[in-house]
């Protein structure tokens, strides 16, 4: 049977990574994956310009049972170091937004890279290879769909349940329950919202339609823009507060975000004649102001309405209130939330505390970052962590 020092169970990001530092340390390591190629989430990902990491990234950026858990992986395999590696391979990049890098060209550039790398580390990598059991006695033991092997070490790097129909599958969680880790609250994240049909019947006719927003969640906002769609709501600042949502807990967006209170009464005094229909299309969309303002008063001239009654209809759309129907699901949610419990690996290693030699990185773990390159950069910094001790 073919032992390794380290066998890496997913070849995506985070399993990519902590090969590439496992074998650089001239462990010998092989990556197992069911997929045909390595990296497929890469692929997709930041629109096919892969958004590989954030400038602004810290731990209050991130979403875990234990919010300090993150801090000594991403002290230490910082963006920086990211893009310390993209900018040897010659890759061009740029910010967009919010400290948010994306490749020039194409997010392909980023896999080719990580598997140079690993190519110059000698890591063995497998495809197309279905992982079937997983046992442990004085080495772990990975039996698959053709010969077994066996390992020192074992790196769980298979992510999480997002976009099944690109390979996600709960082998992660289930090895690690397997080996007494416990699980935390896995539920999908960074995912579009669906709504009730008593909202629906207003915002379904926007499907389409995009607003910059801020969306408040408990003590969490997000100022970002929002999109409306058939089934509910989407775009980044819905994306982001998805992940703080939990059943039957209200959203609030303030659809106005760039407005004050009073913005009417002050377009009123300069053009009182104007209908109220014309001044709200200088605020919103104008397909938003026939879904949003009261039929009966979009004709009206602002003139003839109060101060109080501009004041108030202002002040609902900053202030629309529902709670979600749910959400899309695993198929459309950008991310998982939760995942295996922090409280059962060292922060320093990812290695479990009570199973010498078995790791866990990337999505798998209960680590969520928000929108905008976090996930890659938790995905390169645990990988990088586990893979240099490993
Ligand atoms: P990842 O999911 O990347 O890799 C897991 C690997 O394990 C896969 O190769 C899979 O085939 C394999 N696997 C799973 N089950 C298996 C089994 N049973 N047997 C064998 N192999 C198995 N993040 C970000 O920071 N910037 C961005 O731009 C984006 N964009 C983006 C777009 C879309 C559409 C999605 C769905 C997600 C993103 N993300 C993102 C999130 C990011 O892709 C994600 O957080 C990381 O890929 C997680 O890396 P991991 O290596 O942990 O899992």
């Amino acid at each position: 049977m073919q032992h390794y020092d380290v066998v890496v169970l997913g070849a995506g990001a985070a399993g990519l990574m902590a090969a590439i530092a496992a074998g650089r340390r001239g462990r010998r390591v092989l990556v197992l994956d069911h997929a045909s190629e390595a990296g497929r989430k890469i692929l997709i990902s930041g629109g096919g310009r892969c958004n590989f990491t954030n400038l602004h990234t810290s731990p209050s950026c991130f979403l875990s049972a234990n919010p300090h858990f993150c801090k000594s992986a991403l002290a230490r395999f910082t963006p920086q170091d990211f893009i310390a590696l993209v900018d040897r391979h010659g890759i061009g990049w740029h910010e967009k937004t919010l400290g948010q890098l994306f490749c020039d060209g194409s997010a392909r550039a980023i896999v080719t890279m990580l598997l140079a790398e690993c190519a110059a580390a000698e890591v063995t990598i497998s495809l197309n290879r279905a992982i079937t059991e997983v046992t442990r006695s004085d080495r772990f033991r990975i039996d698959t769909d053709r010969a077994p092997v066996t390992a020192d070490a074992l790196i769980l790097a298979t992510g999480g349940l997002s976009i099944p129909k690109l390979g996600a599958t709960g082998i992660a969680y289930d090895i690690a329950a397997r080996f007494g880790l416990r699980l935390a609250g896995i539920r999908p994240a960074l995912v579009p919202l669906t709504l009730a049909p008593a909202e629906l019947t207003r915002t379904q006719c926007l499907a389409g339609v995009s607003q910059p927003v801020v969306a408040l969640c408990g003590r969490t906002r997000f100022r970002e823009s929002m999109l409306f769609t058939h089934r509910g709501l989407s775009g980044p600042a819905i994306l982001q507060i998805s992940s703080f949502w939990q059943d039957s807990t209200p959203i609030t967006l303030d659809l106005l975000a760039d407005q004050p209170t009073a913005t009417l009464i002050t377009r009123k005094r300069a053009r009182p004649k104007a209908a109220l229909r014309t001044l709200m299309a200088e605020l919103m969309p104008s397909r938003m102001v026939e879904a949003f303002l009261p039929t009966s008063l979009a004709a009206s001239p602002v003139g003839n309405l109060t101060d109080q009654a501009l004041t108030d209809l202002i002040a609902a759309l900053k202030t629309w209130c529902f709670i979600p129907a749910g959400t899309e699901g695993y198929a459309k949610a950008e991310v998982t939330g939760g995942g295996i419990d922090t409280a059962d690996l060292s922060s320093q290693t990812m290695q479990a505390r009570h199973v010498p030699g078995l790791y866990a990185v990337g999505e798998a773990l209960d680590v969520t970052g928000w929108l905008g390159g976090y996930n890659f950069q938790w995905a390169w910094a645990s990988g990088w962590c586990a893979g240099s001790v490993a």
